[in-house]
C-alpha cells in the first residue's frame, strides 16, 4: 500500500514536471520571436557620412575608413566585379567593418581570395558575398555598410546590416 502511494506521488511529480516543461517550451517560443524581432532591428540607418571618392579607390586595395563613428573601423573596397550590396558604375564598391564579430580583433584583407581574415581565431569573411562568414568562431556575418554614390563620385555610407562588435545595439 505504501509503495503504491509512492508510485502515485511519483506520477504527480512527473506530470507537474511535464507541465512545467511545456510552459518552458512556450516561453522559449516567445523568446525566439522576440529575438527574431531584435535581429530585425540590427539593420539601421545612421546619419549619412562621406567616406571617399571613387577616384580614391584602386581595384582590390582596401581603403581604411571609419563608420558610423571613429570607434568603428572599416574598409572600402572596389572589387572589380558586381557583388551584393555593391554600388558605383560597376556595382563593385563595398564597405565592411574590420572588427571581428567574435571578439573584436582587427581583420586584415587578403587580396588573393578577397576575404577579411581574423588573426584571433581565424574567422574568414567573404567580401564578394556580403561579408558572409566562411570559417571560424564568429557567430554572425561581417557587418556591411550600406553605400550610395552621388553624381560627383562621392561615396556615402547610410547604415549597417549587422550588429557592430562591442555594441548592444546599432545606435550612436
Ligand atoms: Fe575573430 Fe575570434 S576574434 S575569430
Amino acid at each position: 500500500m505504501k509503495c503504491n502511494r509512492l508510485v502515485d506521488a511519483g506520477r504527480r511529480q512527473f506530470l507537474r514536471g511535464g507541465l512545467a516543461g511545456a510552459a518552458g517550451a512556450a516561453a522559449a517560443t516567445v523568446m525566439s520571436t522576440q529575438q527574431a524581432k531584435a535581429q530585425g532591428l540590427a539593420r539601421v540607418e545612421y546619419p549619412p557620412n562621406r567616406l571617399a571618392n571613387i577616384a580614391d579607390l584602386v581595384e582590390n586595395e582596401p581603403l581604411d575608413i571609419t563608420y558610423p563613428d571613429d570607434e568603428s573601423p572599416g574598409v572600402l573596397l572596389k572589387l572589380g566585379t558586381a557583388v551584393p550590396g555593391g554600388v558605383g558604375p560597376d556595382g563593385d564598391i563595398v564597405a565592411f567593418s574590420t572588427l571581428c564579430p567574435h571578439k573584436g580583433w582587427y581583420l586584415s584583407y587578403n587580396a588573393g581570395d578577397r576575404t577579411l581574415n581574423c588573426p584571433g581565431h581565424y574567422s574568414r569573411f567573404d567580401c564578394e558575398a556580403g561579408g558572409q562568414q566562411t570559417w571560424g568562431h564568429a557567430t554572425q556575418n561581417l557587418p556591411q555598410f550600406e553605400l550610395s554614390v552621388d553624381s560627383a563620385g562621392d561615396i556615402h555610407a547610410h547604415g549597417v546590416d549587422e550588429l557592430l562588435y562591442g555594441r548592444l545595439s546599432n545606435v550612436l
